[in-house]
């Protein structure tokens, strides 16, 4: 065992005894109201150093991540501000969804949505305050801490889904630390704008931004809870 290795070990014994990886999965949530205490590099730096354990295909590693807090941060808000009206639309080849959704999907998604805006106390009807709404990603929902996961573009389907654990684990490792987080890949509908800003690779691309910071206990998007279906309706089991 390397000395990096064991330290991996020892760390997860020693620093975090409190909460299972079941707890975090279920108390992970996504946070979209943030308190103004900032998050530290060190921290931030610490949930990166334990996610970088990840398994990915090969070993391969396929994810690169940006992080900005403080002027950077804003800096970035900024340019979403160059979008007065309406919402950038840049994601091009890659859209957030498939076209045309179809069901179980299509009515998750939309449930989702109506459970956040009936939180709200926002109507249906109510078009600008959903727009204002969903402009709040681009405020990272006031987290002090932001993080950009970017991806080369030539990779598959299975780096993809590498860099989605990568993802997972950052969330889980933040979770632990008491740090709460929102995945944002609205920010993909920025890509280019973010592409040039952060003078990232021509070959590189930013796939999903995340806002981090200490939740807000009072605000109520913040009481937001979703639900996911059963393991019966997505597993099957063949066992004798
Ligand atoms: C990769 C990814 C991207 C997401 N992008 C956004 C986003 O741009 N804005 C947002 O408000 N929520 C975003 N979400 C949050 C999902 O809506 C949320 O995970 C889902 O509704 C389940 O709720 P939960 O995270 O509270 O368990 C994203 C989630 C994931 C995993």
């Amino acid at each position: 065992m390397d000395a990096d290795t064991s330290r991996r070990a020892f760390r997860q014994i020693e620093e975090h005894p409190s909460m299972t990886v079941t707890e975090a999965l279920q108390t992970r949530i996504s946070t979209r109201a943030f308190l103004p205490r900032p998050v530290s590099e060190a921290t931030i730096r610490d949930i990166l150093d334990v996610a970088r354990w990840s398994p990915s295909g090969g070993n391969m590693q396929p994810w690169k991540v940006i992080a900005v807090a403080g002027a950077a941060q804003q800096a970035v808000k900024g340019l979403a501000m160059n979008y007065p009206g309406m919402l950038p639309a840049e994601d091009g080849d890659r859209p957030m969804y498939p076209a045309n959704l179809w069901d179980p999907y299509r009515s998750r998604r939309y449930k989702i949505g109506e459970d956040m805006y009936a939180l709200l106390g926002i109507g249906r009807d109510n078009k600008p305050a959903r727009l204002r709404q969903l402009a709040r990603n681009f405020e990272f929902f006031d987290a002090p801490a932001a993080l950009f996961f970017v991806i080369d573009e030539r990779m598959g389907h299975g780096q993809w889904a590498h860099l989605g654990m990568f993802m997972q684990s950052v969330a889980l490792a933040a979770t632990e630390r008491g740090v709460a987080s929102c995945f944002q890949e609205i920010w993909g509908t920025m890509r280019m704008t973010l592409k040039q800003h952060f003078r990232i690779a021509d070959q590189d691309m930013v796939y999903c931004g995340m806002a981090l910071g200490y939740a807000d206990p009072e605000a109520p998007v913040n009481k937001l809870r979703s639900d996911r279906a059963s393991v019966d309706e997505f597993a099957r089991f063949h066992f004798d």
